[in-house]
């Protein structure tokens, strides 16, 4: 798979361990930055995360922050974007399976790195169930093109 890494200065650290570890997995990595431990901006990255989503360059993203909320909020308002904050391997699979999430973020700060790779896992390889979730999940993009300009 194709997947883009994105992180700010919080989440650099698991960003990097993850780029590892999907490296490892001989998947095709795309990191967007940041690329340091100074302080940036999350929102910058999120959305870079989210348009490489949007333009169909890669398949899925994985993105952090300290707490995985700000990026996650600002990967969100791209277009086509399902961003999901995970906090542990329950929540990497269900957001697959039922929302279809293309964008998973976790908090750098508050999950130990294996925790992290373990959501990596089942993230990257639980299948989205389809049937009722469709319906829901077209709500949403419904809506995002009725109000997007
Ligand atoms: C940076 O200090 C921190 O605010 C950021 O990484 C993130 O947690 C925001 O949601």
């Amino acid at each position: 798979m194709k997947i883009v890494v994105a992180s700010d200065h919080a989440g650099f650290p698991l960003k990097e361990k993850i780029k590892d570890y999907l490296h490892s997995l001989n998947h095709e990595v795309v990191d967007v930055g940041t690329n340091s431990l100074d302080s940036c901006d999350y929102s910058i990255f999120g959305i870079k995360a989210g348009e490489m989503i949007k333009n169909k360059q890669v398949d899925l993203g994985i993105i952090a922050c300290g707490t995985g909320i700000g990026i996650s909020i600002a990967c969100n308002k791209v277009k086509d974007v399902r961003c999901a904050l995970v906090n542990g391997v329950e929540f990497a699979k269900l957001t697959r399976m039922h929302n279809n999430a293309n964008v998973m973020a976790l908090p750098g700060r508050f999950m130990s790195e294996e925790d992290a790779l373990k959501c990596v896992d089942a993230f990257l390889n639980t299948p989205y169930e389809g049937g009722r979730h469709d319906r829901r999940i077209n709500i949403i993009s419904e809506y995002e093109k009725e109000h997007s300009k």
